[in-house]
């Protein structure tokens, strides 16, 4: 018999990915921890991931720009001065000093290097370099800083480091129509507001958390308190190759909801919906809000996230229901989450435990866990290649 302290270390993964789901044992605790298999994901999955960097509104005034960060890498999205959207590389073509800090902001229509005064246009071209009218051979064009691909699905604007990758539209056919169906304002909304929050977990860890209904009724009481205000019988979680969402009705009987009383009538579209676009990009609303809210889980290492939740409206208002809804996401629900990941997190390193079920159902009912099997499939297959048959 397999001795405790080598579990963790021994289970064979080949072939783990040819599991029947409703069999299946889930991903080796070691995938949520270990340095190896984290730098794989970083180098195969992310690293030729598509990232949003922000609602094209983000962007809609000459020199608005928004930093991303990922792992070691910095980028800037920004509008330039004639009005085109460009990503390049958040450094100085001189010595490498990184350019900008600041997570948003505004320039003048110029990036300048704080060491010495390189300038950038907004779209990473260099205007100019103090004393180089002296060099020999000093070709500004050739220190221009290398551009970031970047494309606009349902109004957001993303960033991918891989040249090769395929398009948005061919890695998440449907989903552009799926968000507007939910989300018809999606082309005109605005940030109201950003959250970062570290958490000491696997990115996976929260991922998994945030696909499944499973536990909706049987944690916390905020978890409690949300399922009442959803028709649970009409949740329907469905996946598809790169891409998954779950939607149900509202429950139109509620009368509070978030710690607001609901007045008037009730639009029959209300609902909670959810899509995930592979692998860490998640947008959502609950029932009776009327905010897009984004949630992105940025790996930092492995076993350090930040969650960066993103708040966007297209009405002029906010109404008191959403706002009372963000307040509730961020001090209420997203805490109870994050205190199961955290736990989860803590767990995966016993050596009391290395596999679990996916409790699958054959109906793929609102409480089956079958997106988290499809999302762990495709971190799997991110990681090794898929297996041979
Ligand atoms: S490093 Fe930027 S100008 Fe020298
Ligand atoms: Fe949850």
């Amino acid at each position: 018999m397999q001795s405790v302290e080598t579990l963790n270390q021994q289970t064979p993964v080949d072939g783990w990915d040819r599991q029947d789901p409703e069999e299946a044992f889930t991903l080796p605790s070691r995938y949520f921890f270990d340095e190896t298999l984290f730098k794989a994901e970083r180098d195969n999955i992310f690293m030729r991931a598509w990232h949003v960097a922000g609602h094209k509104s983000e962007f809609a005034e000459p020199g608005q720009y928004v930093v991303c960060d990922l792992f070691d890498q910095s980028i800037v999205v920004a509008k330039n001065m004639q009005g085109q959207i460009h990503a390049f590389h958040n450094v100085c073509q001189h010595r490498g000093n990184r350019l900008l800090e600041q997570r948003r902001g505004t320039t003048g229509g110029v990036v300048r290097c704080a060491y010495h005064s390189w300038c950038y246009e907004m779209d990473g071209s260099l205007r100019s370099a103090p004393r180089c009218e002296r060099m020999k051979n000093f070709e500004p064009q050739q220190f221009n800083i290398p551009k970031v691909r970047i494309e606009e699905l349902g109004g957001f604007i993303y960033f991918n480091l891989d040249p090769r990758a395929p398009s948005l539209a061919e890695l998440f056919p449907g989903a552009d129509e799926e968000m507007h169906r939910v989300f018809p304002d999606m082309g005109k909304m605005r940030l109201i507001e950003e959250q970062d929050v570290i958490v000491p977990a696997n990115w996976k860890v929260i991922m998994d958390n945030s696909i499944e209904g499973y536990h909706f009724k049987l944690s916390g009481p905020c978890h409690i308190d949300l399922a009442k205000l959803i028709d649970f019988k009409g949740y329907q979680l469905t996946k598809r190759d790169n891409w998954w969402t779950y939607i149900a009705p509202a429950n139109l009987e509620a009368e509070t909801a978030y710690g607001v009383g609901l007045k008037g009538e009730r639009n029959p579209q209300e609902c909670f919906f959810n899509i995930g676009l592979w692998p860490n990009n998640t947008f959502y609303t609950f029932p009776f809000s009327e905010f897009l809210g984004t949630f992105m889980m940025i790996p930092l290492d492995a076993e350090r996230s930040l969650l960066r939740f993103g708040y966007y409206t297209a009405n002029d208002q906010t109404a008191e229901v959403s706002k009372a809804c963000m307040q509730w996401m961020n001090e209420d629900l997203g805490p109870e989450d994050i205190a199961l990941n955290i736990s989860v997190q803590k767990g995966l390193h016993s050596l009391g435990y290395d596999q679990g079920r996916y409790m699958i159902d054959a109906q793929r009912s609102n409480e089956s866990e079958h997106l988290v099997h499809h999302f762990h499939r495709l971190v799997f297959q991110g990681i090794h290649g898929q297996s041979a048959s």
